[in-house]
């Protein structure tokens, strides 16, 4: 019964989409489990770039079967955006290809706009947030009070529902951030026609991948951001609203803990964020222009759902330990290696010292809440200059490179099985 789990390691952005397209070739099912369209999965295959905000990356593939499991919160306009963009792209998704989960949450306009109101009003606290409505849209199915993909299984229902929740939403807009309000009217107009395009999709997820698992059917499922964007075991309170780490996929696609063969962490050979939030490797100058790349290519550090720039600096290690912990890795899968060609000499963060005490530290005290508390310990390891996006063994990687990825496992106890070494599908050394 294997259900195998690809997860990032770092603050989202390691380059997931990639190794999901890999893995995917033997899955029957892709699954994404957490968050919504704030996440960006980019996969190149030949002359076509896909930036895949809520679908599964896996369905890509025209073999796989897509699920979005009650862990995500789905956006019905970005959903249908990106449905008609496979469509033509020539890549089918119909209701026999793709299953929504009835208990998965809705995104609404009222959700995007006060998820606007709402960073305003933090003025310099702001998180950064992808302005996707994904906060609110959490809140409110905490709260118990949000609208679920079952209630789109009747469109006259749904839009009534729709209508008042604006409503409710437009009072906040107005009283407490001082926003415009919105038309209920038109959006319900709106929520109406989406429902009945989307009803026939909607379904038992749970159900479905628990009688796949039982057939012996491979599994994937996709996490979206990174455990350190965790809303527990992140930089909280810099953070997203949803779990992206392994064990959520469990809880956000209605499977029980005894089917997980495989957790793969996803992680960036070097340190990446986007948005508010501290970073103690985070690096300036030339060496960051170089790890961030001009923009020009779909693959440079420059956000696929904001498009912002994303700040760079070196591996942490430290980090990449807690993550460990919190994820249960089984392997790790190395993004990018070819971004570090010709930097030289390379650094990885260790270790942390305390700046109040000066104490050196292995791991984080009390999580990665206060990192600003500490600075990164560096080990230097030597770059190489050969260009490795040829590299398809083991053996074709320069010594220097081998010697990184050795001493990531060493530091972390954790076997590096993939490494990629360049933007396409083929540039991928897989070590046994
Ligand atoms: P939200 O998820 O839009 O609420 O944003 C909260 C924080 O998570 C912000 O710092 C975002 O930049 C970050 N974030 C959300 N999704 C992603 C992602 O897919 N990749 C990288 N950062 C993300």
């Amino acid at each position: 019964m294997p259900l195998n789990i690809v997860v990032g390691t770092q603050w989202g952005d390691e380059g997931k989409g990639r190794v999901v397209d890999l893995l995917a070739r033997q899955a029957s099912i892709v699954a994404r489990f957490n968050g919504g369209d704030n996440a960006g999965h980019t996969v190149t295959v030949g002359q076509q770039t896909f930036k895949l905000h809520l679908l599964p990356s896996g369905m890509i593939h025209p073999h796989t079967m897509g699920v979005i499991g009650n862990g995500v919160v789905v956006n019905p306009t970005k959903l249908l955006d990106e449905i008609e963009m496979l469509k033509e792209a020539g890549i089918q998704v119909t209701p026999e290809r793709l299953r929504l989960s009835y208990a998965a949450h809705i995104i609404t306009p009222g959700h995007i706009a006060l998820d606007e109101a709402m960073e305003k009003a933090r003025g310099e606290g702001k998180i950064g947030t992808t302005m996707r409505g994904i906060g609110p849209a959490y809140t409110d199915k905490v709260a118990r009070s949000g609208l679920r993909m079952e209630s789109m299984l009747s469109p006259e229902e749904y839009a009534e529902a729709f209508k008042e929740h604006l409503e409710e939403v437009n009072w906040r807009l107005v009283n407490q951030y001082q926003a415009s309000p919105l038309d209920p009217e038109k959006a319900a107009g709106l929520a109406f026609d989406q429902a009945r395009r989307l009803a026939s999709y909607i379904g038992d997820v749970s159900q479905l991948l628990h009688l796949a698992l039982k057939n012996g059917e491979y599994i994937l499922a996709e996490g979206a951001q990174g455990a350190l964007l965790d809303l527990d075991h992140g930089t909280y309170p810099f953070v997203t609203s949803s779990s992206p780490t392994a064990p959520s996929a469990l809880l956000g696609l209605g499977l029980g803990v005894n089917c997980v063969e495989q957790v793969v962490g996803v992680t960036k050979s070097f340190q990446t964020r986007v948005g508010a939030g501290s970073f103690p490797t985070e690096i300036s100058g030339e060496p960051a222009l170089r790890l961030r790349g001009t923009g020009e290519k779909p693959w440079d550090e420059y956000g696929t759902t904001t498009g912002r720039p994303r700040r760079v600096g070196w591996l942490d290690l430290v980090l990449l330990r807690f993550t460990a912990r919190v994820n249960g890795y089984t392997e790790l899968a190395l993004t990018k290696l070819d971004v570090l060609t010709g930097i030289d000499p390379l650094q990885i963060c260790v270790a942390y010292r305390d700046r109040r005490t000066n104490e050196e530290l292995q791991e984080l005290p009390l999580g990665p809440g206060k990192l600003m508390d500490y600075a990164p310990v560096y080990e230097q390891l030597p770059g190489w200059r050969e260009d490795i996006t040829g590299a398809r063994r083991w053996e074709d990687l320069p010594p220097q490179a081998r010697s990184y990825i050795l001493r990531i496992e060493e530091l972390v106890q954790v076997p590096v099985s993939l490494v990629s070494v360049g933007p396409e599908r083929s540039q991928i050394v897989e070590i046994e």
